[in-house]
């Protein structure tokens, strides 16, 4: 991205990827990403807030030419993540007087990942502070957000906090601020829900941590930064609170017709109830998508054929993918499809297990749906009305 000034001599000078379509290998990028980096110029000492992704380390490079930076005191690091820290050795050749300043848990990581030497750092602990003169940073740790060294660092005169992945979303961009607010939630909620989902109970500690302070711009290392600090912070409020919605999420492979039939009939009798269905063909789904549809549907419908003896292995995925990222789904309900025998629901169950989910329902059904299925399903939308009822969701 172009240099942009976001206060007095505090610039955004990070990159934006247009064109990445994954990250860590797994979670797809439909708008691509940015990695935010920020220098301050004090009156004393110049400080760098996190760096690139190295696949774009030449742009963070050419940002601080274009601002004639010949010297940088202090490179901060939020997280160790390579998104971030990457360009950390490209930046220390070309500042060789820097120091790399962090919490020790983060040092310990940039000396793993990026082989940084033990004196180039400067290691801090929770609310110190650093001058660069007339301006000066304070470091709070939050960890979990998501990784167990994460800090946020607060540039208290200008008060902005620097939060790296906290609130960020993965999207490339040509404004820096938060204008759109309608664009902005949807990213911002799918990053929630592939990233931050699982570490709901540390976001909630280290949102109570932050509103101590005095914010009036959080500028996250990717995305958009907020002039508005209430918008993102209630949306995360919203999202990491109890509250379900009155939604179904079925999540489904179909390899002949029967699954599909099933999903179906299912489908509207749940809509008949008045409750909303987010159906997802596994085969085609946008596992983005589907984590965002997690974040608060109070019910999550499984329904596989059956491969071998167990479910189909996209169905595994998913499954894991919704074990791993932890939801607060209030109802399961597992279907299987079958011929000739079937472990779908003993071996889904198991792995669904550990998520504090009541597991509401389970059918088994031999071939095409015949009347009686049809009545399973039938008293299966009968069983999640009730359930939503009782929670009051509708
Ligand atoms: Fe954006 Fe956890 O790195």
């Amino acid at each position: 991205m172009a240099v942009l000034s976001i206060k007095e001599n505090v610039f955004s000078v990070g990159a934006e990827h247009w064109d990445r379509k994954l990250f860590d290998e797994i979670i797809p990028l439909p708008d691509g990403t940015s990695y935010n980096s920020f220098l301050i110029k004090g009156k004393s000492k110049t400080a760098l807030i996190d760096t690139v992704d190295p696949s774009c380390q030449h742009i963070l490079i050419e940002n601080l030419k274009k601002l004639e930076i010949k010297n940088i005191d202090y490179i901060i690091s939020n997280h160790a993540e390579q998104d971030h820290s990457g360009a950390i050795p490209e930046i220390l050749k070309i500042y060789p007087n820097s120091k790399v300043v962090t919490n020790s848990k983060c040092k310990e990581f940039l000396k793993d990942l990026l082989l940084i030497p033990e004196e180039k750092f400067l290691t801090i602990n929770e609310n110190d502070t650093l001058s660069l003169g007339d301006k000066n940073l304070k470091f709070i740790f939050t960890p979990w957000v998501h990784w167990p060294e994460t800090m946020v660092t607060y540039l208290v005169e200008d008060k902005i906090l620097f939060t790296c992945d906290f609130f960020g979303s993965h999207i490339a961009k040509s404004e820096l601020w938060a204008n759109d607010e309608k664009i902005v939630y949807e990213a911002a909620k799918r990053y929630y829900a592939e990233i931050m989902m699982p570490f709901r109970n540390n976001i909630k500690n280290n949102i109570e941590k932050i509103l101590k302070l005095d914010i009036e711009i959080i500028a996250p290392s990717h995305g958009f930064i907020y002039k508005n600090p209430d918008f993102i912070i209630n949306a995360y409020k919203d999202w990491i609170s109890d509250n379900v919605s009155n939604n179904v999420v079925m999540l489904y492979v179909s390899m002949h017709g029967s699954v599909k039939r099933i999903v179906e009939y299912l489908t509207d009798f749940l809509i008949e109830k008045g409750i909303n269905v987010l159906p997802f063909n596994l085969t085609v789904a946008d596992i983005g998508e589907i984590a965002i549809s997690l974040v608060d549907s109070a019910t999550v419908v499984i329904v596989s054929p059956t491969f071998l003896t167990g479910a189909h292995p996209l169905v595994y995925f998913a499954v894991n993918l919704f074990n791993a990222l932890r939801p607060k789904t209030k109802f399961i309900s597992i279907i299987s499809s079958y011929s000739w025998g079937s472990n779908i629901i003993n071996s889904i169950t198991e792995i669904v297990k550990n998520l504090k989910a009541e597991i509401i329902d389970t059918i088994l059904i031999k071939g095409y749906p015949k009347e009686s299925d049809i009545q399973l399903l039938k008293n299966l939308a009968e069983k999640i009305f009730q359930k939503h009822n009782a929670l009051n969701l509708f």
